[in-house]
């Protein structure tokens, strides 16, 4: 195995000569390890089917069955399947996902460790992007940072929800009421203490985090906007172009990410693998306080 580490201050290690079926089980944590250090590692040349990438996933962690099944491979609940393409003329998966910026889980109590993505059919130019959350805590101005040092946040899904057949004829509203239900939403530390490196992060994303805990609805709006156009700028952005064979490994608590450079009209099939690493999403959970929180968003009413 060769791993090539990131240029001082850039995310992510690239590993070739490793043919991650063969992976011995004991060398599983000094995988994990690459995406503590590195926040986001891509494995070369990888021919993993089905099966051999699902038994991947069981080497590395505790794989997540996501908790919407129209997302699920038909014969592997672990796989979650982003295709625009049917599969032997079946719809598998959901097309066009995550298109905006997020960490993986984020709006649960127990959002996921890493994410493991390997695409099957990729159109040209398609990339993933990534914003390291580590170093944006470092460099963020300090009139935002006392916004949200000890602080909680509010995510939620609502927004990302993926219409399906059977919420024909319902109203919108209705739709948001039951997704609700599912998905209330999660508090998080507004910057969190990742229990292996010890470093802190902002943990907060445009398409999940709709406020901050102690702010006004104004304020809210205000700091997130603020917030989100400095994280988002474009020279925070880490893009990675896919190359054929690529299998990429991330860790969630550091790094932010979305889909991007891909005309919609383009076949593309990717299984995703979410994996926990079953230590504490964070470390710093007492530091906190919790009044009420006004979200930036429409208020649904109950009924
Ligand atoms: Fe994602």
């Amino acid at each position: 195995m060769k791993v090539k580490a990131p240029a001082p201050g850039q995310i992510g290690a690239e590993v070739t000569d490793l043919d991650l079926r063969t992976l011995r089980p004991e060398a599983a944590a000094d995988l994990r390890g690459l995406a503590y250090e590195h926040k986001l590692v891509v494995f070369r040349n990888q021919k993993l089917s089905r099966p051999e990438y699902v038994e991947l996933a069981k080497k590395l962690g505790r794989p997540q069955i996501y908790f919407q099944e129209h997302y699920h491979h038909p014969e592997h609940p672990e796989i979650f399947v982003s295709a625009n393409v049917p599969e032997e003329g079946e719809k598998v998966g959901v097309a066009g996902t995550g298109r905006f910026w997020h960490s993986d889980y984020q709006f649960f109590d127990e959002p996921l460790s890493f994410t493991m993505v390997y695409p099957q059919i990729r159109p040209a130019g398609r990339g993933t992007k990534y914003v390291d959350m580590e170093r944006m805590y470092r460099e963020l101005p300090s009139g935002l940072r006392r916004h949200i040092d000890g602080t909680r946040a509010f995510h939620e899904a609502t927004w990302y929800y993926k219409v399906q057949p059977e919420d024909m004829d319902k109203a919108i509203i209705e739709i948001m009421r039951e997704f609700r239900e599912i998905t209330p939403g999660a508090k998080h530390p507004t910057t969190i203490v990742h229990p292996v490196t010890k470093e802190r992060c902002i943990y907060v994303s445009e398409g999940f985090t709709t406020a901050i805990f102690g702010l006004t609805f104004e304020e809210n709006r205000q700091v997130l906007h603020e917030l989100f156009e400095f994280i988002n700028r474009e020279d925070h952005v880490h893009s990675h172009l896919w190359d054929d064979g690529d299998l990429l490994f991330w860790d969630n608590r550091q790094v932010i990410h979305r889909s991007g450079g891909q005309l919609r009209g383009d076949a593309s099939v990717s299984y995703r693998i979410g994996v926990y690493d079953d230590l504490p999403f964070y470390t710093n959970t007492n530091d906190l306080e919790s009044p009420d929180v006004e979200r930036c968003s429409p208020i649904i009413p109950e009924n």
